[in-house]
């Protein structure tokens, strides 16, 4: 493909709720983002994405927005994010909004004029309202949040659609008056300088016309609703429009949160003109759960699952584009926890050799904050401790499919997304250095040893292993080969080892990963190649075939020398 700056980026996940509390109130804000970009800039990053920032009542933290235009005061006032623009471009760091247009908050001015004005409301057209039948909802599709995706309209024998959570009304995309109002939303905040969007949901504008009933796959009598409302038919209409009137209309990034899609469509998302610069592939991400979407049903899952389904993604998008690549986000669990399944291997080999093997994917890579120190997850004693929507869904679903409340509980403290939305840990005080007052989140008490401060003063830590791991991909002699290089499998079949090529022209970089507590042979002539990058200060050793000895979780990136070396 041809070169595009944002191949380039390495972007930086900032949970704005959770990042970090300038004003000491419990809610971390813009300014307190403003504040740490120094933080920001000594990692390495380039370009950082905020989770919604617009004014919301917060029933999704933000993913339910009740005015486009207006940021919500808790995080602070436009002039606050025009600040923090200003401050980032001087220090070249690129600013991402995240770009919610699926659905908005049942909050928003046109869904209160609906409820206030059913009948005759000039906004009954930009949601979505159907006529229950014989007083059940209109089909039995579940919400992604849980329950019936329809919900009464007060007064009415008319439901109105939600695919998320009941306070998040689906806009109705058919509507070119909806899909017009966005557009010029989208063009707004594009002229304020931002260098692009991260964008929600944006797999589900379209909704399948016929509405018609599918089998049950639970004991609800539901049956979950994306069959029906994601990536339909006629989406390609949408996509294509809002691209035309908005994105391609500035040098932005775009990266598509579009869950649903096949690979054979990759191209028509990703490639030359796709409707995005990039999409995320959570196919490898949610490898512990059935169809990423019912916690309750998990998957035993091995190290070869996980490289097949990584491989596939990356020969895949490899295909088609550009991808996304990523560990973490706010809607996922912590990967040291995830990834690494017994507690005791969880450590600074583990979680760099996590950090080095998803870097250096083909792809634009994405930190999730906090996981550059190695932040866990965070088990709760019960329901009550949780604040995410989807992991109460999930608690009472479990209960319902006829787990106890403790196999519930379980379920959720592995997957809630409450594990990854929890304060960021800054230094061993108090709140982790989060905020002086407690946090609107409970949070992990591992903060006393696992925080920025401390892994700043010690340059054994996993936050400066992460600022090499940054710096190899940015500044080496094999930065090209880095980026722009093909991806290609090495050592397909072994069962602990996950390793591959990044391969330009004449150069050649290739990386193991042990996945393994133990050490692991691998053919290997070492004089071959120089060392980029490992996570062992101590040299390998040989066995006794002559096979080199990965050492236990150890991350080792090397680059071939130049061939004419050896002519
Ligand atoms: C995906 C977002 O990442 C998630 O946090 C949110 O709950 C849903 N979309 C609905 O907007
Ligand atoms: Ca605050």
């Amino acid at each position: 493909m041809e070169k595009q700056w944002w191949q380039k980026e390495v972007i930086y996940q900032i949970y704005p709720k959770s990042f970090y509390d300038s004003n000491n109130d419990g809610v971390g804000d813009i300014k307190g983002i403003t504040e740490k970009l120094d933080y920001l800039k000594s990692l390495g990053i380039t370009m950082v994405w905020i989770c919604p920032i617009y004014q919301s009542p917060m029933a999704d933290n933000g993913y339910d927005i009740s005015d486009y235009y207006q940021l919500n005061p808790e995080f602070g006032k436009m002039k606050d994010l025009e600040e923090l623009i200003a401050q980032a471009k001087e220090k070249r760091v690129k600013i991402v909004l995240d770009l919610v247009i699926n659905h908005t908050s049942d909050e928003h001015p046109w869904f209160q004029d609906l409820l206030e004005n059913p009948q005759t409301s000039k906004y009954r057209n930009y949601y979505i309202l159907k006529d229950g039948i014989d007083g059940e909802p209109p089909t039995n599709w579940r919400s992604v949040f849980g329950g019936s995706v329809w919900e009464p309209l007060n007064g009415t024998k008319e439901y109105y659609f939600h695919s998320f959570g009941v306070k998040q009304p689906d806009l109705n995309w058919e509507n070119k008056n909806v899909r017009e109002e966005l557009y010029k939303m989208v063009n707004y905040w594009l002229e304020k300088g931002i260098a692009g969007f991260r964008v929600d949901a944006i797999t589900f504008i379209k909704k399948d016309q016929s509405y018609d009933n599918l089998p049950a796959d639970g004991v609800d009598g539901l049956v979950k609703c994306t069959k029906k409302t994601r990536n339909q038919r006629g989406i390609e209409v949408f996509l294509h429009e809002l691209k035309k009137e908005t994105f391609a209309k500035y040098d932005c990034v775009t990266i598509g949160e579009a869950p649903g899609v096949p690979y054979e469509q990759y191209g028509d998302y990703i490639g030359a003109n796709g409707y995005f610069s990039m999409i995320f592939d959570f196919r490898y991400a949610d490898l512990d759960v059935a169809s990423g979407s019912e916690w309750f049903k998990r998957v035993d899952w091995d190290v070869l699952d996980l490289k097949k389904l990584i491989f596939t993604s990356q020969q895949q998008i490899q295909k088609a584009g550009w991808g996304a690549t990523f560990l973490e986000n706010h809607d996922q669990n912590r990967s040291l926890s995830k990834y690494i399944k017994e507690e005791k291997n969880r450590n600074f080999y583990s979680a760099t050799m996590l950090g080095a093997m998803f870097f250096y994917l083909r792809g634009t890579p994405f930190i999730y904050q906090g996981q550059e120190i190695g932040m866990t997850n965070f088990t709760r004693k019960s329901i009550e401790e949780f604040d995410d929507i989807s992991s109460v869904d999930q608690y009472y679903r479990s209960i319902k499919e006829g787990f106890n409340e403790e196999e519930a509980l379980h379920f959720i403290n592995l997957r809630s997304r409450d594990n990854s939305r929890t304060p960021m840990h800054w230094n061993d005080q108090a709140y982790g250095g989060f905020s002086e007052v407690e946090p609107w989140l409970g949070m992990n008490e591992n903060y006393k040893v696992i925080n920025v401060k401390s892994q700043e003063q010690d340059s054994n830590s996993i936050l400066h292993f992460y600022k090499k791991i940054i710096k190899v991909r940015q500044t080496s002699e094999a930065r090209n080969c880095l980026i722009y290089g093909d991806f290609e499998p090495v050592l397909e079949d072994h069962p602990t080892i996950i390793a591959y090529k990044r391969i330009l022209n004449h150069q050649e970089v290739v990386c193991y990963f042990n996945f393994s507590s133990k050490s692991q042979p691998v053919e290997l002539n070492n004089h071959l190649y120089d060392v980029l990058l490992n996570n062992y200060k101590e040299k390998n050793t040989f066995n006794s075939n002559q096979q080199y000895e990965l050492k236990p979780y150890q991350a080792l990136v090397l680059q071939k020398k130049e061939a004419s070396c050896y002519e």
